[in-house]
């Protein structure tokens, strides 16, 4: 199995690449492409892991060579919030980014599950989608905006509030990846209770998390580290199931079958072309209900954008 990263130099995607090599199984090979001419050194510094999956670099223009044969292609290239920035303050420079990234895979691995986790998500995996539609090769069972980290977060803060082991600790996380269409829901924590005001508490922590990171980076970027822990649980899983494995389960930003909106993060069981079933929300506190109403449209209106973007390139 081949997994590519886009992206592979920056601060995420070094660490993922360093996750990829030092822990994926054998039978893997890994393929690095950055535009930055570090890249091929990136995989060269990789390679002497004592690990098997075989590892190689690529720079420049034209991702191509990294992209052959591909099946899963994760995607971190572009730029990074700063403080003082919104996620939609990255639209203009990544959404092109995007573009030009997904023109190649629908070219060179039109068959490769893509993980987009370049920012604004709610805004990069519509681009994405139509750039694949407009190419005769988008398949919506194969295309996920990676929303792992708010998931690992919400784990992570429960965990916490609750004196668990939080590698124990599963939320569902469902809407989009940006301030208030960041849900968790934790009404359907098993074992654990909060009321609103301690519901309301955690939520508010997870959808501004990320902010949280690039206030304490001081202007050294947004969160690496911890994306790359998502970005490698989200690819593992993906990994699995693609090889066969039954009833994995994760939760990512898709093109879904609700009517909330056309892309909306939400569970998926996997399988062995992507996603196998698209899982209901389930019930929601009366908290969430209002919290999931009030969200839907300025997640409808990121959507909008990204769909207007790619009609226009
Ligand atoms: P970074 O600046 O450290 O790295 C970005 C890398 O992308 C750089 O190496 C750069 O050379 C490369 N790049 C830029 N344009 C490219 C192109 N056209 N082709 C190939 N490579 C290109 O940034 P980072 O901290 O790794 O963050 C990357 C992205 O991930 C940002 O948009 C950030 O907002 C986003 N992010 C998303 C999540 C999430 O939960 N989905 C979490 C954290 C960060
Ligand atoms: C995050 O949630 O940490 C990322 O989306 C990066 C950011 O800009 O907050």
């Amino acid at each position: 199995m081949k997994v590519a990263v886009l992206g592979a130099a920056g601060g995420i995607g070094q660490s993922l690449s360093l996750l990829f090599k030092a822990q994926l199984p054998a039978h893997f090979e890994i393929s690095l492409y950055d535009l930055s001419p570090v890249t091929p050194g990136i995989a060269v510094d990789l390679s002497h892991i004592p690990t098997q999956p075989k590892i190689a670099g690529f720079c420049g223009d034209d991702p191509s060579a990294a992209l052959e044969g591909a099946d899963i292609v994760m995607i971190p290239a572009g730029v990074a919030r700063k403080p003082g920035m919104d996620r939609s303050d990255l639209f203009n420079f990544n959404a092109t980014v995007i573009h030009k990234l997904i023109g190649y895979c629908a070219r060179v691995c039109p068959n490769a599950c893509i993980g987009i986790i370049t920012n604004p998500v709610n805004t990069t995996v519509p681009i994405a989608a139509e750039v694949l539609a407009k190419a005769g090769v988008y398949d919506k069972r194969k295309l996920f905006g990676i929303t792992t980290l708010d998931v690992i977060r919400a784990e992570t803060f429960v965990a916490q509030a609750r004196g668990l082991d939080p590698s124990r600790v599963r939320v569902p996380v469902i809407g989009g990846h940006s301030g208030t269409t960041i849900l968790p829901l934790l009404s359907q924590v098993a074992g654990c209770q909060f009321d609103d005001e301690e519901a309301s508490v955690i939520t508010d922590h997870v959808q501004n998390a990320g902010t949280e990171v690039v206030h304490a980076k001081a202007g050294g970027g947004s969160a690496t580290l911890s994306m790359a822990m998502a970005g490698f649980r989200f690819t593992q899983a993906l990994a699995r199931a693609l090889s066969g494995e039954p009833g994995v389960v994760e939760y990512a930003y898709v093109e879904g079958n609700t009517d909330y909106a056309r892309f909306f993060a939400q569970g998926v069981r996997l399988g062995r072309h992507g996603i196998e079933e698209w899982l209901d929300i389930g019930p929601l506190s009366p908290l969430e209900r209002q919290e999931l109403d009030s969200m839907l449209a300025s997640l409808r209106g990121d959507i909008a954008l990204g769909e207007q973007f790619a009609r226009e390139h």
